[in-house]
């Protein structure tokens, strides 16, 4: 009976905002060919047919569970074109937007959909797909900015750009209001409900906002992964207050989990970060307590003492059991390996609990194009033939401009050039033309446009005109004459009337006017008026300046006859102008050839010099890919090595030259300088700085007797070298691909610092050096996959065997190795295998178990993995690995904030919680906030 009743009252107070919510729903369902109610939902789903004319629909061979809006797609052209879907909004209402993604079977199509996804000019998310039975939700909460918004695919990467559905939810009254929403849109990161009964999503009818609430049992890779042990699921049938200010789903509070060991802890990605972001964490008691138990629990951020202050309680933080309490951190700054643990504290009885989390991306909103040109624009939109205007959607700049517009590239962005030549326009140019500051070019010609020429004056960056072939009328306004850029200026077989401006016949302005039967030059009695005047001011200028003429020529004469020096004075400087640009030129060429001799830059040594300070060549220290390398001292005590190329032909030797003097100029704290070289008798040798630690590969698997690398020098180690690697891509000009990365040429100076060696000599120069011809260059075990396939040679290469030596410095094994990984595999595949489970732990080196934040090892796996994907355009770049490297280090040197909070906001004085590092939204349970004032 009881149970009766709650059931009763959930669905009476379900009902009552269904019918309010659900009518205002817009739901498509992209690529359907008709309107449907899915029956199990009772959602309304809408054909795009006639909202979006472009692409195709796609049937998908097997859509998810038994959603219906998934049955079909919408496949778009594969262009340059931005394609967008427009939707009706009211401004400053909050609204769930809300696409996805399922293709259905990749087949045999070779590559993956990646392509872009735009809220407006704000970029939402890069859409990739690769796993193709998955669906892939895009949230963003807003404000809505205007009274529509625009949802933009564009930009396709790789793969056919798609889209399966295309939502809009709104939210009530104050719902995930922000105190930052009028620059940031909310992207939803993780909405996590815990305990949840099944691995399916929770979603409307359950929550009548249609919020997605993914199940803790869904096996996305890295998702909810890591529990503790001793975690244990909970689920309760009575209703749960939930009337808090997000009102999140009654059904979603029912479950939880608990940490009956005293510790809850979870690791989860949250993509795109590092971020600032809006967190929630949803806590509602549903066990029933003994009088003698108690539930006490603090986050623990273990390397930040000021978290552990804060106790929750959640029966008395709401106020009761099956109530409950929800406190969100306004604007944390979040990593992208989001690991949290809650622990009881002593005094308490039972463990943690958690019912769900959401955490969104705070997003910066992208400005849209001036909305004074996009009005413009609009009228000439309005004046055009339907059939033009099919493609012109969203904002006319971003992310693509539309074909017709070109833009600036300021902010806002602004057009500058509109080009409608022969496009049926009929009517008025729009007289708001007016604004258009930034305008520098105006096509209109060919058209059939009437009636004057609308305001141009304040349109000083105007330089081309075109409004030939129309019918436009009145008179040409004087300040056309005067627009200080004004090239060009077309008005052929149009009806102006009336007198030309006389600045346009000067000749400056390329001014053309033919058939316009009632325009003139100037009327001749003023024209006539106008020469007397003019003849007359002539002829008195022309007297005039003869007799000054005279009077100089006089007084020179003079002056020559009586002092002859003053001529000579002036003579010097003349000479100089005359000749000026000679000397200028050698001193040119004398910097340039000079830069060959500048310090820094290696210089030649001869044989019996090297042959002394390696003692005849007697220390070999190494063998690089080239040849052998000696130690060596120098005269002056600089320690060397010299690195002996094996026998090469002979010719070329210019083609040697250069190639050492480009690579001395090189110059990086973690690139090995090049010293110099010697060239004679068929031996070519380079000399190095020598470096005291040797070779990153000895250090990690060599003699047993060394201290092994902690962890810390390990992520150091990796950090210089990625600077170094990215210097070579980025630095140099052009860049310059190492395509032979490895452990071994990784080296370690005397204070463990490392630097990249046996960079830069290219492949014809290499080849003459070694006889290798047509075979890629590389490392068994770092060898780019993609490279060895077809040959290309990218960036990416030195990407991929970076991702091989990050996975040595985890798990401190080779990256060829029999017996670690049996004669097929190789250790991206085994590290692979490992990290797709969410097991970082069984490749993480055993000698640094202990002694590492996980996390720490996580980002670095992570970016890994990303390393040797199969594909060099999935890989990151240099720049990207050295971000996640500083991330890993700061993290595992315990700095950094994890959660960064800003100062508390009005709190209600149940709160007990965690005062000292978060921001609290009030969980009020007060009748005023359940009718909050609409932001
Ligand atoms: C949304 O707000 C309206 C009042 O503005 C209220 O009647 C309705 O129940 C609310 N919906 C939900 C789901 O709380
Ligand atoms: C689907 O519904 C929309 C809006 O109600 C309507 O404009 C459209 O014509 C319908 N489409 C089809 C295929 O029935
Ligand atoms: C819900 O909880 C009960 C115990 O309270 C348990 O027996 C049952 O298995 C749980 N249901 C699920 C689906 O976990
Ligand atoms: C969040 O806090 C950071 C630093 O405390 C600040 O720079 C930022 O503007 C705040 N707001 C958002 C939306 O990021
Ligand atoms: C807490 O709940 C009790 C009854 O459960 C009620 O009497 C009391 O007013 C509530 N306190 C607040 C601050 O709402
Ligand atoms: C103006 O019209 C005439 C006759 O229709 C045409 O021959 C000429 O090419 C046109 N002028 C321009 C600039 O298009």
């Amino acid at each position: 009976m009881v149970l009766y009743s709650h059931f009763l009252v959930i669905y009476l107070l379900f009902l009552s905002s269904v019918v309010s919510q659900v009518t205002e729903f817009i739901s498509i369902d992209c690529g359907s060919t008709s309107n449907y109610t899915d029956p199990s939902t009772g959602l309304a789903w809408i054909s795009d047919i006639g909202i979006m004319n472009n692409g195709k629909s796609v049937k998908v061979e097997n859509p998810s569970g038994n959603w219906m809006q998934y049955r079909t797609r919408r496949d778009l052209p594969i262009d340059n074109k931005k394609y967008c879907y427009n939707l009706i909004t009211k401004e400053r209402r909050r609204y769930l937007v809300r696409a996805t993604f399922q293709y259905g079977s990749l087949g045999s199509e070779a590559s993956y959909p990646k392509f872009q996804l735009y809220l407006d000019a704000t970029l939402w998310s890069t859409v990739t797909v690769l796993d193709a039975s998955r669906v892939y939700a895009k949230e963003m909460i807003i404000r809505a900015p205007s009274d529509s918004i625009d949802v933009c695919i564009c930009c396709a990467v790789t793969g056919s750009p798609f889209i399966s559905t295309l939502e809009l939810r709104p939210l009530n009254l104050s719902m995930y209001a922000t105190d930052f929403e009028d620059n940031f849109f909310l992207k939803v990161a993780a909405r996590v409900n815990f305990g949840a009964l099944t691995k399916d999503a929770l979603r409307y009818p359950d929550d009548p906002y249609d919020r997605i609430w993914d199940s803790d049992l869904d096996r996305r890779p890295n998702f909810v992964v890591g529990a503790a042990s001793g975690t244990v699921r909970i689920n309760t049938t009575k209703n749960i207050e939930t009337r808090t200010r997000e009102y999140p789903p009654v059904k979603v509070m029912q479950t939880a989990v608990v940490g009956t060991e005293g510790v809850l802890s979870y690791r989860l990605n949250l993509e795109d970060f590092p971020a600032n972001a809006r967190a929630f964490a949803y806590f509602a008691e549903i066990q029933d307590l003994g009088p003698s138990e108690t539930r006490k629990f603090k986050l623990e951020q273990p390397y930040f003492a000021d978290y552990s202050n804060a106790v929750v309680n959640i029966a008395e933080n709401a106020n009761g059991s099956y109530t409950l309490y929800e406190p969100s951190y306004m604007n944390v700054t979040l990593n992208f390996v989001l690991s949290f643990s809650f622990v009881k504290t002593r005094d308490s009885t039972l463990g943690p609990l958690l019912n769900a989390i959401e955490i969104s991306k705070y997003q910066k909103i992208a400005a849209k194009t001036e909305w004074q040109d996009v009005m413009v624009l609009e009228a000439l939109r309005s004046i055009s033939d339907e059939s033009e205007r099919t493609n012109d959607r969203g904002d006319p700049c971003v992310p693509v401009p539309w074909e017709w517009v070109t833009c600036s590239t300021t902010t806002p962005p602004r057009i500058t050039k509109i080009a409608l030549s022969g496009k049926n326009l009929k009517g008025e140019i729009p007289p708001e033309l007016k604004n258009m500051e930034a305008l520098t070019e105006l096509w209109l010609d060919g058209n059939f446009l009437t009636g004057p020429l609308p305001d141009m004056s304040r349109l000083i960056d105007l330089r081309i005109v075109h409004l030939e072939n129309n019918e436009l009328t009145g008179s040409l306004p004087s300040y056309m004459g005067s627009l200080p850029n004004l090239q060009e200026l077309h008005i052929e077989n149009n009806s102006f009337v009336g007198e030309i401006p006389p600045a346009l016949l000067t000749g400056k302005v390329i001014f053309k006017y033919d058939n316009n039967p009632k325009l003139h030059k100037e009327s001749r009695r003023r024209m006539r008026f106008k020469l007397i005047l003019g003849t007359s001011i002539g002829v008195l200028a022309i007297l005039l300046v003869l007799f000054l003429c005279s009077l100089i020529v006089l007084r020179k004469l003079r002056r020559k006859i009586s002092n002859q020096k003053s001529y000579e004075k002036v003579c010097p400087l003349a000479d100089s102008l005359r000749t000026s640009t000679k000397p200028s030129n050698t001193a040119y060429s004398i910097a340039r050839g000079g830069h060959f001799m500048d310090e820094g830059v290696a210089y030649f040594i001869p044989l019996p010099e090297l042959e002394e300070a390696t003692n005849n060549f007697c220390k070999k220290i190494g063998k690089g890919s080239f040849g052998s390398v000696y130690y060596g001292k120098m005269k002056d005590g600089k320690e060397v090595a010299v690195k002996i190329m094996a026998d090469s032909c002979s010719h070329r030797t210019q083609q040697f030259v250069t190639e050492v003097a480009l690579l001395s100029r090189i110059h990086h704290r973690n690139l090995v300088p090049l010293i110099g070289y010697c060239e004679e008798e068929h031996q070519r040798i380079l000399v190095y700085e020598y470096m005291h630690n040797g070779t990153l590969r000895d250090r990690l698997h060599g003699s047993v007797n060394q201290k092994p690398l902690d962890w810390l020098t390990r992520l150091q180690i990796a950090h210089d070298a990625a600077k170094g690697l990215e210097y070579l891509h980025t630095g140099c000009n052009p860049g310059i691909i190492h395509r032979d990365v490895k452990s071994s040429n990784i080296l370690l100076d005397i204070n463990m610092r490392a630097k990249v060696s046996d960079f830069g000599l290219s492949r014809q120069a290499e080849e003459d050096l070694t006889h290798i011809s047509s075979v890629a260059r590389g490392t068994v075990g770092y060898l780019d996959p993609e490279y060895y396939g077809n040959q290309q040679l990218t960036e990416k290469s030195d990407v991929y065997s970076f991702g091989v030596v990050l996975l040595e410095l985890i798990s401190g094994k080779k990256p060829v190795s029999v017996e670690d990984f049996g004669a097929e595999l190789n250790i991206v595949h085994w590290a692979r295998s490992m990290i797709k489970k969410g097991d970082v732990i069984s490749i993480v080196d055993p000698v640094l178990i202990g002694n590492v934040k996980i996390e720490s090892i996580w980002r670095i796996a992570e970016v890994a993995i990303q390393c040797v994907e199969q594909r060099g355009f999935s890989r990151p770049k240099m720049q990207e690995i050295v971000l996640a490297i500083q991330d890993s280090i700061k993290i595992e040197k315990g700095g950094d904030q994890k959660f960064s909070s800003s100062s508390s906001k009005g709190q209600s004085s149940r709160k007990t919680l965690l005062t000292s590092f978060l921001e609290i939204e009030s969980p009020d349970l007060s009748n005023e906030c359940l009718a909050p004032a609409a932001r």
